[in-house]
């Protein structure tokens, strides 16, 4: 137990907790995608999902680890039962997309409830997930709209499978928590 006077709201705790369980459920829903894309035979996108599951692991990993280092203990929540089937790769990456802006909108509430409870250092921590965001949803929406443009068409598909098998998952650095 630590002594020493830097304990986190009730309120800010609670949403930190659950944007933990968020950024889990997130990485779950993505691995299921990904199992998605692997029964279609599209490996690239199947390869980009698990990239992007593991991703968001690490972004719990950093809400943990601020509660942590705030004198935190993290009280974990039961992760949902993501969706299981797509009819296709754009209803895939549409869910992707639709996510990514729900999980946009739940960083900003807790920005504004750091904000009203005047606690600047959770808001400065939050910052990097507001940047993050936009690259998140500038992702899969540039995805989605490659995949309206090619319709249906079998070599179209073939070319963004390649492009997306390129990649590669990128840990955080040492000084990212
Ligand atoms: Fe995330
Ligand atoms: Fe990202």
């Amino acid at each position: 137990m630590r002594v020493i006077d830097m304990a986190l709201s009730k309120n800010i705790v609670a949403a930190l907790t659950k944007q933990i369980n968020a950024e889990f459920f997130s990485s779950y829903l993505y691995l299921s995608m990904a199992s998605q894309f692997d029964v279609m035979n599209l490996k690239g996108f199947s390869n980009w999902m698990k990239v992007q599951a593991q991703e968001e692991i690490t972004h719990a990993m950093k809400f943990f680890g601020y509660l942590s280092d705030r004198g935190s203990k993290v009280e974990l929540l039961s992760i949902d039962r993501p969706k299981t089937r797509w009819k296709d790769p754009l209803e895939v990456f549409k869910g992707a997309y639709d996510h990514e802006v729900k999980v946009t909108d739940m960083i900003n509430k807790i920005v504004t409830l750091a904000l009203k409870e005047g606690d600047h250092t959770t808001n400065t921590f939050l910052q990097w997930f507001v940047n993050e965001q936009i690259e998140e949803e500038a992702s899969t929406d540039g995805v989605v709209q490659k995949l309206k443009l090619i319709k249906s068409d079998s070599s179209g598909l073939f070319m963004i499978d390649q492009e997306l098998a390129q990649r590669v998952f990128v840990p955080a650095t040492a000084n990212q928590k």
